[in-house]
């Protein structure tokens, strides 16, 4: 947004008002008509009834009552920030994106959230939270479109509709929000055992961080970088927050849901306008393209699977500063669009069927939310890399586009301005190799097993993180009505640890079943754990 444009008389033009708040000497109307009152209704004598023919009255109510938009159907409640990403160059060898060439600076916009409460819900509620970064590269936007757990509930995204209808408000009652007293999402989560390494993240502490600027985040999946020569490196995705990482204790969560709903957005506005800006470092885990796209037995493209530290390092290749609070809440921090396929050269996508799904609902969604298919034309989405698409017309078009002809070739606009497949710098997909295979919808036999990485975290726990977990599945699961439910999710905590088990059961005043899977034997991976473990941000 740029500076208005202004009339003699100090008025905003039609043609830029960004940044202005009714500045001008007197108002207008929106089609430019000089108002000399807007606070009374055009009447028939002061005590008549009031006229028809009131255009500004029917102008103004009109407006008004098309104020909101959907809210977005996950992720509806956030706050966002700008700021600026500098590259160490680090990741220069592995990816030729120019973003992460050494020193480039980029401006971002990122966007925290919560997934399952409404726009107008409590920030400190426990939830899984969203943590979606927008680059506006020279090469174009990447969104990098990530959580603050670095797993997922499900593993194809088929299932997204079933998890989220399982973890919105009951359809009856349109009571809770998030985890608590909720029936359907421990029904969902113990019938569906892929989700409890995802339900074990949401009950430690992570699932009621302390501020958006104490938290890590995640890419989740795995992706493919591109180098300039055309290797290519499976990586995984890390934020790490240069204050630490922090969460709150569940009585301090509840008390502030009361006493301050807006506690994270107001923490993050505040610091920001306090110039303490919130910084993170990226990092990428780096593994062999192999065929399999495996890394030590682990499955990369099962987005519930982790890889630990421990395993294969986090690597710093840049840092991010949000030193910028938006202007409008509307016009940035509710109509940023993100979307998992907003890509440049140099970083690709892989066959993670999850993320596929994702591949689709974001733009499908972005329609119907943004109100048709020109979102990519508001300021906040627009690209700081020059457009020129044959992409034409529809709902709320703002372009005024040139030429006759748009389609290619054209013999009528001066040919087209570029060769198809041949323009230096283009997205090109990876050309990878689709294996001969028969049309089946199952799953791998690689993501059958829902508890060993569970475990790992489990044991990777403090003894007070562990009491804290614990504390989390008693009071959680307590508010069940349904003893089936209660008995099943007491399974799936029976076969991570037996311990866990054992405490949540007696918590519920229910007998502790036994484990229907051998324990798995797993190394406990420290970097799990959230005390004493900070990251060094210069
Ligand atoms: C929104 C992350 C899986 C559909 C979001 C947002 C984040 C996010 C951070 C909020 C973006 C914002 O601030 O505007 C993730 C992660 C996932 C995941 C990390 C798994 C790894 C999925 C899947 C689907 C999906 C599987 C659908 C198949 C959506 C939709 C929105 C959304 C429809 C709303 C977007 C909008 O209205 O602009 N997701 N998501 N997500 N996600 Fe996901």
């Amino acid at each position: 947004t740029g500076p208005a444009t202004m009339s003699p008389t100090g008025q905003a033009t039609g043609a830029d008002q960004a940044g202005v708040a009714q500045a001008g000497s007197y108002l207008t109307t929106a089609q430019g008509a000089r108002l000399y009152d807007t606070d009374h209704s055009l009447k028939a004598g002061p005590r008549g009834p009031v006229l028809l023919q009131d255009h500004h009255l029917r102008e103004k109510v009109m407006h008004f009552d098309h104020e909101r938009i959907p809210e977005r159907v996950v992720h509806a409640r956030g706050a966002a920030a700008h700021g600026v990403f500098k590259s160490y160059g680090t990741a220069a060898s592995v990816t030729k994106a120019s973003f992460l060439a050494k020193d480039v600076e980029t401006p971002v916009f990122v966007r925290f959230s919560t997934v399952l409460g409404s726009r107008g819900s409590a920030d400190t509620v426990r939830d899984t939270r969203g943590f979606a970064t927008k680059f506006y590269t020279e090469q174009g936007v990447f969104d990098l479109v990530g959580n603050n757990i670095p797993v997922f509930f499900i593993q194809d995204a088929i299932k997204f509709p079933d998890v989220i209808h399982a973890g919105k408000p009951h359809p009856d009652r349109e009571i809770p929000q998030a985890q608590s007293a909720h029936d359907t999402f421990w029904d969902f989560v113990s019938l569906h055992t892929e989700a409890t390494h995802h339900t074990l993240w949401n009950m430690s502490d992570r699932g009621i961080p302390r501020s958006y600027r104490m938290m890590e985040g995640f890419g989740v999946h795995t992706f493919r970088l591109v180098a300039a020569d055309g290797s290519t490196t499976l990586v995984k995705f890390h934020w790490k927050p240069g204050l630490g990482v922090h969460s709150l204790v569940w009585e301090e969560a509840q008390i502030i849901n009361g006493v301050d709903p807006d506690f994270h957005r107001r923490d993050l506005a505040d610091a920001i306008e306090a110039g303490a800006y919130p910084q993170w470092e990226l990092g990428i885990q780096t593994f062999p393209d192999t065929p399999g796209q495996t890394f030590e037995g682990i499955d990369l493209l099962d987005p519930t699977n982790i890889v630990p530290e421990e395993l294969a390092p986090v690597q710093p290749i840049g840092l991010l500063t949000l030193n910028r609070n938006p202007a409008n809440f509307f016009a940035e921090t509710e109509q940023v669009a993100f979307h998992v396929g907003h890509l440049v050269p140099g970083i690709d996508i892989t066959d993670d069927p999850l993320l596929a799904g994702r591949l689709f609902s974001y733009l499908d969604t972005q329609i119907t939310r943004l109100g048709g298919p020109n979102f990519p034309q508001l300021p906040i989405n627009r690209p700081h890399a020059p457009v020129n698409d044959m992409l034409r017309d529809g709902m709320h078009q703002t372009a005024v586009h040139r030429g006759v002809a748009p389609y290619r070739p054209n013999s009528l606009d001066g040919g087209c301005p570029f060769t198809a497949g041949a323009a230096e710098g283009a997205y090109v997909e990876t050309p990878v190799r689709v294996p001969e295979a028969t049309k089946v919808r199952e799953a791998p036999e690689s993501f059958a097993d829902h508890f060993s990485q569970p475990r790992r975290f489990w044991l990777s726990m403090s003894p007070v993180e562990r009491e804290h977990i614990i504390g989390a599945y008693t009071f959680e699961l307590g508010k069940c009505y349904e003893q089936a439910v209660k008995e099943r999710a007491l399974q799936t905590l029976a076969n991570i640890d037996p311990e866990l088990c054992d405490q949540v059961a007696k918590g519920l005043g229910l007998p502790a079943p036994k484990p229907t899977v051998p324990l798995a034997d797993v190394e406990p991976s420290p970097a799990l754990s959230q005390i004493g473990g900070t990251w060094p941000v210069d």
